[in-house]
């Protein structure tokens, strides 16, 4: 049951004390058309209060709360999103997305966060060709995934983009020295739900730290360091779109990822080549990707990139 000062009171707006605000805010709430609007709103309302009366927050704190606020909007542009690098530094976007994916969060899923970096516009290439279309150092990667359903049928014609970092662990938008579009590419899934494509293997890299979230990480003593992982986006009208990472097993920060995007699920097994790479521009070493993803029945919606 709700506390007295978590119930909507009196259609008056003046306040009697601090166990009277809430109550009145959520009055002031009720008539809300739009029922979801109304049921977030009002949960968002009694939990703020909540947050507030549990830590006693102080005026000092408020003003550089909001001023946080604040800079995390004034953080954000075309080619970054320090809006969804907070929810994920705080284990958020993770949480919304096991909440949706793997049957509301009862089985294991395949889907994991979407990260800042997406871009809509990958270049469509064909299965078995490289997302490498710029001098990039580091190992080549061969990478064999395919895509089924729940009941393990393979889902042909799946449009999948595939984006990663290099190995220095920067996106080719965060690094002059990478063409337009390098480590991206769009797939097709043939009639097996299978599709493969030639890389780099990815590196680990820290999220970006000039911005307000870095300073809560220095102040929380906390490195900004992903493990090394390729980012997957599935999309196929009548199946729910895939969004994911596969990362890479010996990374060292594997177990402790700045933004809580491991699970179990996720770990590749990215295993060193043997013998002569599947194609012959690729030197030693070399590495294979095996990876088998699930999407579920569902709508296919795109979501909106985070950058342009
Ligand atoms: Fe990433």
């Amino acid at each position: 049951m709700m506390p007295t000062t978590e119930r909507p009171t009196s259609a008056s707006s003046v306040i009697a004390g601090a166990d009277d605000v809430t109550g009145k805010v959520l009055a002031a709430m009720a008539s809300t058309p739009d029922a979801r609007l109304s049921e977030i709103m009002n949960a968002l309302v009694r939990h703020l209060h909540a947050f507030a009366r549990e830590v006693r927050l102080t005026e000092d704190e408020w003003e550089r709360g909001t001023e946080f606020l604040n800079r995390i909007g004034q953080a954000t542009n075309d080619t970054h999103n320090e809006g969804i690098l907070c929810s994920d530094a705080l284990g958020f976007s993770t949480l919304v997305c096991l909440l949706n994916n793997g049957q509301a969060g009862a089985t294991e899923t395949t889907a994991a966060l979407l990260g800042p970096f997406w871009r809509m516009a990958s270049p469509l290439t064909a299965d078995g060709g490289s997302l490498v279309r710029s001098e990039t150092p580091g190992p080549a990667l061969f990478a064999f995934c395919r895509i089924t359903d729940p009941r393990g049928r393979p889902i042909p014609g799946v449009e999948v983009d595939v984006w990663q970092a290099s190995p220095v662990g920067l996106y080719e938008n965060q690094d002059p020295t990478q063409v337009d579009m390098n480590l991206r590419g769009k797939f097709h899934t043939g009639a097996d739900g299978r599709f493969a494509f030639r890389s780099v293997k990815p590196a680990g890299y820290p999220v970006p730290t000039e911005g307000p979230v870095g300073e809560l990480l220095r102040a929380q003593q906390r490195h900004p360091y992903r493990p090394a992982h390729l980012h997957f986006l599935g999309f196929k009208p009548g199946y729910k779109t895939l969004v994911t990472q596969v990362f890479v097993d010996d990374d060292e920060h594997l177990e402790s990822d700045v933004v809580f995007g491991v699970t179990r699920q996720l770990v590749g097994d990215f295993r060193p080549g043997e013998g002569p790479p599947p194609t012959g521009d690729a030197g030693a070493p070399w590495y294979r990707l095996d990876y088998d993803f699930v999407m579920e029945p569902g709508e296919a919606k795109l979501p909106k990139p985070p950058i342009k």
